[in-house]
């Protein structure tokens, strides 16, 4: 998306780190070390474009988008969000008045059964936001209630059931409604389509899509399936241990990776359909890193074919490629490795 490339950004983040202390068992629960899920990690998103980010299970994803969307504390690092003519600092919001800020970031989870309150109604989960942040209640809270309901995909009539009568596809639709309906300016999708059954996953990726050029949306889209990513970023971040370790356009990490692991994780990714209903095969190659006990220097060396000593020794520095392009490795000026052809 090339009008994204120039927008303003809509989050800001800055030498991000989130680390869990990890204690010993027992009384006195001494913290014995940490656990750095997201470690200095730097970006930014820009009005109506969608950033991808990609990896392995336990790379701190999840911990990033919790971070941004302020449900962990971050450990370090600033967070900017910029939406309705204000700008939010994370530093500076408070944990029990920050419903301004929860106007503009929302959040869509993988998991759509236990995202919703089993006792509320579709009408009161989804219309919950408006009157929590005092923007609707009564009759012009159910209009809007059903008018979004209806843009997902839904009918009026389900307005009054709970959510055990919907399948699994009809409540991710549910929660859909219920992070639009307060227009928000930026949501993380933590996922979405991680949970559903593979024929309805491509229908709520384009339902997504739909939904963010009809409301000028951005989306921080985190998933571990790469044809899923490729199918929605218009800019990919790829994440391993914690950090970014490459990121550029859509268009060249497909074509022209320039880190080994991309590579890795491009080749791992099943021939599918442009439809986005593939999922990402586990990356072969080995096991991905005990946080707790990272390797020396680079820490993809143990899996990488292209291991030199240098990679052992040193740890390479994520650097400025172009403008629109960052990598963390040491030989991504020398290697050639393997793109896809889209
Ligand atoms: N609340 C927590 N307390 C302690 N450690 C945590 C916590 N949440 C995550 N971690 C650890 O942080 C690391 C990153 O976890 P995270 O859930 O962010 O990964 P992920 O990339 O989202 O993985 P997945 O693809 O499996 O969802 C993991 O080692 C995980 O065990
Ligand atoms: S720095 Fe070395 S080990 Fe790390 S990805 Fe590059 S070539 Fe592989
Ligand atoms: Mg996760």
């Amino acid at each position: 998306m090339t009008a994204a490339s120039e927008a303003a950004p809509v989050l800001e983040v800055r030498n991000l780190k989130k680390y869990f202390p990890l204690q010993e068992k027992g009384l006195l629960r001494r913290k014995i070390g940490e656990i750095k899920a997201v470690d200095d990690v730097s970006f930014v998103v820009r009005k109506g474009e969608t950033v991808g980010v990609i990896g392995e299970s336990g790379c701190g994803k999840t911990t990033l988008g919790r971070c941004v969307s302020y449900l962990y504390e971050k450990t370090a690092g600033d967070i900017i969000v910029r939406g309705g003519g204000r700008v939010f600092r994370l530093d500076e919001l408070n944990r029990g008045n920050n419903s301004e800020f929860r106007q503009i970031v929302q959040v869509i989870f993988q998991d759509p059964f236990s995202s919703l309150n089993p006792r509320m109604s579709v009408l009161r989960s989804v219309g919950e936001p408006l009157l929590v942040n005092r923007l609707a209640r009564g009759s012009e809270l159910e209009a809007r209630v059903a008018s979004i309901i209806q843009r997902v995909g839904l009918s009026v009539s389900h307005l009054q059931r709970f959510p055990h009568s919907f399948s699994g596809g009809q409540r991710q639709r549910i929660c859909i409604a219920r992070a639009l309906v307060i227009n928000p300016q930026l949501v993380v999708a933590d996922e979405p389509v991680s949970a559903l059954d593979v024929s309805i996953q491509a229908q709520m990726l384009n339902l997504l899509k739909d939904l963010q050029s009809e409301f000028d949306l951005s989306y921080l889209f985190i998933s571990h399936s790469m044809s899923v990513i490729r199918y929605m970023s218009d800019r990919i971040l790829v994440m391993y241990a914690g950090k970014i370790i490459e990121s550029g356009s859509r268009d060249e990490i497909l074509r022209q990776p320039l880190h080994p692991y991309t590579e890795m994780l491009l080749k791992a990714v099943p021939k599918v359909s442009r439809r986005g209903s593939g999922r990402l095969q586990d990356a072969s190659g080995g096991e991905p890193p005990d946080l707790l006990n990272l390797p020396s220097g680079c820490v993809f060396h143990p899996r990488c074919p292209y291991a030199k000593e240098i990679c052992r020794e040193e740890i390479p520095a994520l650097r400025a490629v172009d403008d629109q392009r960052q990598v963390s490795c040491h030989l991504a000026e020398e290697l050639v490795v393997q793109g896809v052809f889209d």
